[in-house]
Parts: structure tokens; C-alpha cells; sequence
């Protein structure tokens, strides 16, 4: 059998993986400056997670939710406490357009209305009414092109106000910082009014912090600079460091009942070990305060570089778009410099590592990074 082949691949094999060094087949090592899509948060193979992970496999690995399963509070607990969210409840999933696709499904239920608001260059996964308000119909099935959407421009307060005052909408859905976007990220102030305007009129704010959260951003999660409590938050990606995790964070006032929403595998044992791991190790390893340290180290040596048309970003979730397309760049970087970074549309590369990265790494970078834009 063949594998479906809907992905472009690069001619490389990873083969082991420490902290933020890929080895590949012949024994090259790689600085991971994409974490393999911004999920690396604790490093490769962290020891704590791989000792977690190994042991609960030992004892159980999955049962079904129809038991006690105290992991699962244990995880709320922690995540309640790192992120200031500990009067939130969590509903445990696979994946970030699972994330998404639940607390939509949520936001319809709870308010009666099935309008969701999104906005431009948006992206929110691929499963029905997530990939309806990711705003890319190349990717958008016609079975999918049945839900009833409004996508607005990012920022634009007074459409939003327009839409809202229908009294239609259900939920406005929008990324801490846009990922797929370009690492674009909304103005605090929109987000405060957006916060105000879903209040008024009957609306759920959700937060996709899927690719933003969980301290890539310098703080837990992005919108959190804005000083927002949205109704409901999504998370994924980091929350398990390459083990399947997602989460659904959902405000006090909002109430569930029994058969509202539900998965086999989310929240089974392996993955709730690995989701406490990873909040154990950014707990004492402080690395929602790293990404924020060399984050902000890489943006302020960054602004200087005269090639890069724009910076965006905040700490270690960094796009940085240029006047020509980046394909040759981003392959030199990988093949010749052996750095791993990703591109966003043709004209933006994106800065994801784990949130382990060492100021040396980021130097490291930004030395090879000069001498490379310099010859291009
Ligand atoms: C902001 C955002 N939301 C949702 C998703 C979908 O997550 P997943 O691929 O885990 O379904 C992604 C993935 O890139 C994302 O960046």
C-alpha cells in the first residue's frame, strides 16, 4: 500500500532528537527552529517526559471515559494553575481542529445561534465547521461550505460591531497570534473591544491558542497581553510535545451536560502523563519566561537585519517577511547551514523552536541567518 500522498516532503529523514538538535539518517545534526510545527515545547526528549510516559505505559495506558480517571484533574489543575485560568473547566481532546470544532459546537449550543465570525488569513484546522472559518478555500471541501460564517478583516472593530448587532452570532473565533497568517498578531485593543461586543450581544469569545499558547508567545497564552478573559480558550500543539493533546478551556458560566460533548481517546492516561509533564517542566525549567527572554533577544537583534521587510510576532512564535520569496532561503538554511525553519505562504519564514532554546542557539541563528540574507 501507498501512502496518500497530500504532503510535499523535504529529502530528509530524522531519526533521534535531544532538546532542540534533529539528527537525520546519516547522522547530520539540525538546529530545530520549527519544533515540528511550533509542538515542540519542552525540548526532544526530555528525560521528565520520556520517565512520565514510559512509567503510566508500564501501568495503564487507555481506558475509555466512562471511569474515574484522576489524571485528567490532575492535568486541569496544573494547566488551571500555570496558565491563571483555575476556575476554567477542560474538556480533553486529540487535536487542535478537535480543539476548535468542540468549542464551536459549544458556543452553537449554548447560545441557541449557529453564526461564527473568523477572520482573514485565519487558520483553525481542517475538520468541518474549523476548516469552514479558516479562511483558505483551497482546503475547504464542499461539505464543509455549509456552515454559516463571516469572515471579517483582522482588526476591523466597527465590522465586527456591524456583524455582532445582527444578534446572529454564536462565536467570534480568533488566534492569540495568527500562525498560519504569518504570525500576525491582533491589536490588544481590538481584542478588548471584541471581548466587549461578544458580551453585549450574546456571543462566545474563543480564543485559538492552539499554536500561540502555552507560553510560546512569552506569556501562557497571547491574548493574555491584551488582559482578556475570553468565554473559551483552545489548545494543542505544545500541550504535549508531539504526544496527540487538545483542550477546550471554558469559563465558570458556562455549564455542561452529560453527553454534550465527547471523544474515545481524549484525556486517556498516556497523553494526560505527557500534558503533565510538559506543564512540570515548563513549571521549573521557567520557560514561558525563556521564550519571553530569547524571544525578545531574537526580535531586537532581528530588527536590524535591512533585508526583512516586516518582523511579527512575540517571543518565540517570530515571522519574519521579506520582499522576495523565501523557497531558496529557507533551503539553504536547512541543506547547507543545517537549520531547521518554516515558511508561511512564499514570502515569510517562521521561528518556532522549543521553548528550551538558549540564547547560544538563538546567536547561533542570527550569525548564520546575517551571513546568508547578506548573499542571497
Ligand atoms: C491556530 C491553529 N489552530 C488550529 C490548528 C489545527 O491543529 P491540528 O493540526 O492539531 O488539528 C492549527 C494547526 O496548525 C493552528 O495553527
Amino acid at each position: 500500500m501507498n501512502l496518500f500522498d497530500v504532503y510535499p516532503l523535504y529529502d530528509l529523514t530524522p531519526v533521534s532528537a535531544m532538546g532542540c538538535t534533529i539528527t537525520d539518517k546519516n547522522g547530520v545534526e539540525y538546529l530545530d527552529l520549527y519544533g515540528g510545527h511550533a509542538v515542540i515545547s519542552v525540548g526532544h526528549s526530555h528525560p521528565h517526559y520520556l520517565e512520565r510516559i514510559t512509567d503510566q505505559l508500564k501501568k495503564i495506558g487507555f481506558y475509555s471515559n466512562s471511569v474515574q480517571n484522576p489524571m485528567q484533574e490532575e492535568l486541569a489543575s496544573k494547566l488551571g494553575e500555570l496558565s491563571g485560568y483555575g476556575d476554567y473547566s477542560l474538556f480533553l481532546c486529540n487535536s487542535g481542529a478537535e480543539a476548535n470544532e468542540n468549542a464551536l459546537k459549544l458556543a452553537s449550543f449554548l447560545t441557541g445561534k449557529k453564526r461564527i465570525v473568523a477572520f482573514d488569513k485565519s487558520f483553525h484546522g481542517r475538520t468541518s465547521a474549523a476548516v469552514a472559518v479558516t479562511d483558505n478555500p483551497k482546503i475547504i471541501a464542499p461539505l464543509n461550505d455549509v456552515h454559516d460564517r463571516v469572515i471579517l478583516p483582522l482588526n476591523d472593530v466597527e465590522a465586527l460591531r456591524v456583524t455582532l448587532a445582527t444578534g446572529e452570532v454564536a462565536a467570534v473565533l480568533v488566534e492569540g497570534i495568527q500562525g498560519v497568517g504569518g504570525c500576525r498578531v491582533p491589536d490588544p485593543r481590538f481584542l478588548q473591544d471584541a471581548n466587549k461586543l461578544c458580551k453585549e450581544n450574546g456571543a462566545l469569545l474563543i480564543l485559538d491558542e492552539v499554536q500561540s499558547g502555552y507560553g510560546r508567545s512569552g506569556k501562557f497564552f497571547a491574548h493574555q497581553y491584551a488582559g482578556i478573559r475570553p468565554d473559551v480558550i483552545t489548545v494543542a500543539k505544545g500541550m504535549g510535545n508531539g504526544f496527540p493533546i487538545g483542550g477546550v478551556l471554558i469559563a465558570p458560566e458556562l455549564k455542561p451536560w452529560h453527553g454534550m460533548l465527547g471523544t474515545t481517546f481524549g484525556g486517556n492516561y498516556l497523553a494526560c502523563a505527557a500534558g503533565l509533564a510538559v506543564l512540570e517542566i515548563m513549571e521549573r525549567e521557567k520557560l514561558v519566561e525563556n521564550a519571553a527572554n530569547v524571544g525578545g533577544y531574537l526580535l531586537a537583534e532581528l530588527a536590524s537585519f535591512k533585508q526583512i521587510k516586516e518582523i511579527r510576532g512575540k517571543g518565540l512564535m517570530i515571522g519574519l517577511e521579506f520582499e522576495e520569496p523565501v523557497v531558496a532561503l529557507r533551503k539553504k538554511l536547512l541543506f547547507e547551514e543545517k537549520i531547521f525553519t518554516g515558511v508561511t505562504g512564499t514570502h515569510v519564514i517562521r521561528i518556532l523552536p522549543p521553548l528550551t532554546l538558549t540564547k547560544n542557539d538563538a546567536t547561533r541563528f542570527l550569525e548564520t541567518f546575517s551571513r546568508v540574507v547578506k548573499n542571497m
